[in-house]
């Protein structure tokens, strides 16, 4: 681990991303956590403002911790800790910040396993990298084309499940196939987990260190407008993603309002 706290910046980033030190406010959330060190730097009033006049913390570490303790009962997934777990604007924002930390323009390629949600080839044209759509197989696009995805060599592949629009999961042994197989990320987006009869991926972040989960509180939680989601995988790849997420993106109410640590809605 780096002085500043967070694990080395991943070999699969991009090489601009590798180069980047941590972003101060990571640094200062330790210090300012200590007792008698007032925040002198950061400009902000904290006599006008009340209790949102000051940055939220940079890494919610609590608040990690809640959900992972939540992620490892829930479903009996394993050993997911605070460490495994990162808080961004939605799951729009890690599509988005995925793309932009792993993806060289003009080199590297993302797969998207069609028909499926089209951020994630937005996300990717919006930052110059090249899509590849493979279409899903089965009577019901529950079959992912794991060959089709390995003849891509792909940086990135998002797999939707339940898959919006279609509302099935790919086969598991498709999805384990693809995570044997393939030598860049796969992105597994559980928007829409809680409303499938299957078990979530994010077991199986132990087992596969270059799987990246995403959840949202938007669908099932009902809290679209306070835009919070996670990705959940690997210390590493999470720290990489953290060079590149803008300071203090996941804000103060977010923070507050996020119910990491309730039951799942049913
Ligand atoms: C499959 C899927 N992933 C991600 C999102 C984005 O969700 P969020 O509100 O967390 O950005 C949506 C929203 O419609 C979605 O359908």
């Amino acid at each position: 681990m780096a002085d500043d706290g967070l694990a080395p910046p991943h070999p699969l980033a991009r090489g601009c991303v590798r180069a980047l030190s941590a972003p101060e406010p990571l640094l200062r959330d330790a210090q300012l956590g200590r007792a008698g060190i007032a925040d002198l730097v950061s400009n902000t009033n904290p006599i006008a403002g009340g209790p949102l006049a000051h940055y939220p913390r940079a890494i919610p570490i609590e608040l990690q911790a809640r959900f992972a303790a939540f992620l490892a009962t829930d479903g009996g997934e394993a050993d997911i800790r605070a460490e495994n777990v990162m808080f961004t604007e939605g799951s729009s924002a890690a599509i988005d910040l995925l793309v932009r930390t792993f993806c060289e323009p003009g080199r590297d390629r993302v797969c998207v396993c069609t028909p499926t949600f089209p951020l994630y080839e937005r996300a990717a044209s919006a930052a110059g990298v090249d899509v590849v759509p493979v279409a899903l197989g089965g009577a019901q696009f529950e079959r992912l084309d794991v060959d089709g995805l390995v003849a891509a060599a792909p940086k990135l592949t998002f797999v939707c499940s339940p898959n919006n629009p279609v509302g099935t999961s790919p086969v598991a042994a498709d999805l384990e196939a693809v995570l044997r197989s393939l030598p860049g990320f796969v992105i597994v987006d559980e928007a829409y987990v809680e409303f499938a009869g299957r078990p979530s991926a994010v077991a199986l972040t132990t087992r596969f260190p270059r799987l990246v989960v995403l959840r949202t509180f938007s669908k099932a939680w009902g809290l679209a407008g306070v835009r919070a989601g996670a990705a959940i995988g690997e210390r590493g790849v999470l720290d990489t993603l953290r060079l590149v997420q803008p300071p203090y993106a996941f804000g103060r109410p977010a923070q507050q309002m996020s119910p990491s640590g309730s039951p799942r809605p049913r």
